[in-house]
């Protein structure tokens, strides 16, 4: 019954690993991409009322214009960046949606898609889904995982449709500045070539400010579908909103879809995530909180001999397990099994980082330091 093209599409490797920890008692999860943090009330108290208010219809399809002209307005305050939010803005269900919208709006079957590695794990399955072909842009620790632009100039000769750009990024936390940015679009601009920027985690950029790949001149902007959302940065992950902001005519062909597959976001969420822009002290002290992790984490995983390329932002460390010898799937059950820690093997964004293994740091501080403390004993007995 099932399309060869779907079978073909494999399992994501961190529910498959996951799979594994549900049921056992007492583990510290260094797994899962998501905030510990619970929706601050101020949020889930408009969602309440919003309930009581009776407020349980559809939206239009591009999403509240409240919402919309709230994402604008922001992304104006803190990006100088420019969005219509009548025709150039689309709320979607998470980031998830947004990309898959994104590659149906502008793929055909065969054309090909830059995926950098390490990747988030929807991507290449995204493409393949769309019947669009990947072609991989490998990065590595010795590069602090930046995209090497001379690999990406020999990739382009091959006509790729579209990049997927994603920063900071997951797994390895790194990001780029605007120096680095306007390198990248140089070499993009030669060709006619569609960058889709996964923003999910502009807020939680710690050392220096964000910069959407949009924001760089007027022709990257043209070219760039900006998708970002609330899950992360917001800790709003449940309530599924996200944004698509680019040219009118594909946010229009994204509407296309989106008003045939999904009809409209939730609506008691889209009026949460209008008091999320608000919340802007509330979201500051939860990226405070990660960057002390952040800061513990790697201090800690570098000592111990897992090297850590600092992240700058996302909540994500990809370090290298290479010094044991032992491969990232072994460390990471053996770790699961014997000190009851679970942590991400990287081949879950990559075949080739059998030396690696994710964590998030998506944790209170009192779990880090557990978790720091068992990898220390698992590593002795290594
Ligand atoms: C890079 C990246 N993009 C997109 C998503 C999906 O986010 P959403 O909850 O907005 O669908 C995630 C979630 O982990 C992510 O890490």
């Amino acid at each position: 019954m099932i399309s060869k093209r779907i079978k073909k599409v494999p399992p994501s490797g961190i529910r498959e690993f996951f799979d594994l920890v549900l049921g056992m008692p007492e583990v510290i999860s260094l797994g899962v991409g998501e905030p510990d943090f619970i929706t601050p009330w101020r949020i889930r108290e408009k969602a309440i009322t919003a309930l009581e208010e009776g407020l349980t219809s559809y939206t239009s399809n591009q999403g509240l214009l409240s919402l919309r002209k709230g994402i604008t307005n922001l992304l104006e305050k803190k990006y100088s960046l420019k969005y219509n939010p009548e025709d150039e803005t689309l709320i979607t269900v998470g980031v998830s949606e947004g990309m898959d919208l994104a590659i149906r709006a502008i793929i055909e079957p065969g054309d090909k898609v830059i995926v950098v590695t390490p990747y988030y794990v929807a991507y290449p399955a995204l493409v393949e889904i769309c019947c669009g072909k990947v072609i991989y842009l490998p990065t590595k620790e010795g590069d602090g995982f930046k995209i090497n632009l001379g690999k990406l100039k020999s990739l382009l000769s091959q006509n790729p449709k579209a990049i997927i750009l994603n920063y900071p990024c997951n797994p390895t936390g790194i990001t780029y500045n605007r120096k680095e940015l306007n390198q990248i679009w140089n070499i993009l601009s030669k060709k006619d070539i569609v960058v889709i920027s996964d923003e999910t985690y502009d807020e939680l950029n710690y050392d220096k400010a964000h910069v959407p790949f949009s924001s760089l001149n007027r022709k990257a902007k043209k070219k760039t579908i900006l998708l970002n959302g609330f899950s992360k940065g917001y800790a709003m992950t449940g309530f599924r909103v996200g944004f698509a902001c680019g040219d009118k005519e594909i946010i229009s062909a994204m509407t296309k879809i989106h008003s045939y597959s999904m009809l409209c976001g939730p609506i008691i969420s889209q009026i949460a995530a209008v008091e999320a822009l608000r919340a802007r002290k509330e979201i500051g002290q939860m990226q405070k909180e990660y960057k002390d992790r952040r800061n513990f984490i790697v201090k800690e995983f570098n000592r111990l001999g897992l090297s850590t390329v600092k992240p700058q932002g996302a909540f994500y460390c990809f370090s290298s397990v290479k010094k044991y010898k032992i491969s990232a799937l072994d460390f990471a059950k053996k770790l699961l099994l014997q000190e009851k820690v679970a942590v991400v093997p990287g081949t879950a964004f990559g075949e080739e980082f059998n030396s690696y293994i994710r964590i998030s740091y998506a944790n209170s501080l009192e779990n880090l330091r557990e978790a720091a403390a068992r990898i220390e004993r698992f590593l002795s007995k290594l």
